[in-house]
């Protein structure tokens, strides 16, 4: 297969962790013989600072020029501690989802068992939890109507069915391939965009006769998700709730380094950690790119290239279990390494495979 991808590093960590990623890619590429080219672009702050958008025009063409996306991460403190700074670099992921039409954020919470005792919660509840989040992503309060003065602001949250419908089918789609056990997450018994969305999701429910689907809200889920993690298979829910449970539900996993994620809809699909910029880490080679590592591996099989992404999801178990660690999930008395020698390890494992 010949592949094209944009390379969007980014801020902070985002370089390092993408010059790993695209090692890994490369291995990839080299062992099953596919051809792959890069085209590099700026957004973030990196790219306020050259052209004072954080999602320029040409990074826009590039990624739609592309097959899929290799994003990092974005964000700067510069930015964070300036209420009044009228562009910030989020606002550069938060267009590039809406221009790409990327509707789909799918997170995946898995648990890897050598680093169970890194989870804040007991063993036996994180033990075999195994679920994806389907975040809607270009919808509700994030994008609807905003305003604020001085003393009154409102952000509205607003949902049409066909766009309830689109993240549904998501949903199902992938329950069909795992355990068909749907759990739609929202606030019914006081919002109206949320009753509308058990409206539809009624409606999918019935159309999936052979899938489980349940209805929570959302307080109770964000109890439920640490509580009984193993409880879901497939969460799917609104912008913001999935914004808010899938960072609580990345405790699970004992690490954020570790947690890909991946963005499709109308355009090029994005692939990115879910984790952010880490800017206090940049430089220092002790940012963790497994999360960028797998987020190479859920490029391949999106493109049902599964035997590549199994290879490289069995690399990273073999690097965790050779004790091949950075800091933050290195067992104690082993000594650390750095980003780019997890990197270059797991890269020579795909390649010797
Ligand atoms: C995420 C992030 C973003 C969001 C921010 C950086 C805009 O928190 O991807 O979850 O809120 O969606
Ligand atoms: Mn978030």
């Amino acid at each position: 297969m010949n592949l094209k991808i944009a390379v969007l590093p980014g801020d902070g960590i985002g370089p390092e962790i993408s010059v790993q990623g695209v090692a890994v890619m490369n291995a990839a590429c080299e062992k099953f013989g596919h051809k792959v080219s890069y085209e590099y672009a700026i957004c973030g702050a990196d790219a306020i600072e050259k052209t004072g958008d954080p999602f320029p025009e040409e990074t826009f063409r590039i990624c739609m020029n592309a097959d899929a996306v290799l994003f990092s991460a974005v964000g700067d403190p510069k930015f964070d501690n300036d209420p009044t700074a009228s562009v910030r670099p989020e606002q550069g992921l938060l267009a590039m989802r809406k221009r790409l039409g990327l509707f789909a954020n799918i997170r995946p919470i898995e648990t890897f068992d050598c680093l169970l005792h890194k989870s804040p919660l007991k063993d036996d509840i994180v033990r075999g939890a195994d679920f994806i989040c389907i975040r809607e992503l270009t919808g509700g309060m994030y994008f609807g109507e905003k305003y604020r003065d001085n003393d009154k602001a409102f952000d509205t949250n607003i949902y049409t069915r066909p766009e309830i419908e689109r993240i549904l089918q998501v949903a199902y789609d992938y329950a069909m391939h795992r355990r068909r056990h749907v759990t739609v997450i929202d606030k019914a018994n006081i919002l109206d965009t949320s009753r509308l969305w058990r409206k539809v999701a009624k409606e999918f429910a019935d159309k999936y006769p052979e899938a489980t689907t349940d209805y929570m809200f959302v307080d109770y889920a964000s109890m439920r998700i640490i509580q009984e993690p193993g409880f879901f298979d497939v969460i799917v829910t609104e912008n913001t709730f999935g914004d808010i449970l899938t960072d609580e539900a990345s405790c699970i996993s004992g690490s954020m380094g570790l947690l890909p994620s991946a963005s499709t809809g109308e355009h090029t699909p994005v692939f990115e950690p879910v984790h952010g910029s880490w800017p206090q880490a940049k430089g220092l080679n002790i940012a963790n790119p497994l999360a960028q590592i797998l987020s190479v591996a859920m490029l391949f099989e999106y493109f049902n290239l599964t035997e590549e992404g199994a290879l490289i999801r069995k690399a990273v178990k073999a690097s965790l279990d050779a004790n091949v660690r950075t800091p933050e999930i290195q067992t104690e008395g082993e000594p650390f390494y750095g980003t780019r020698e997890v990197g270059a390890w797991i890269a020579d494992y795909i390649r010797n495979a």
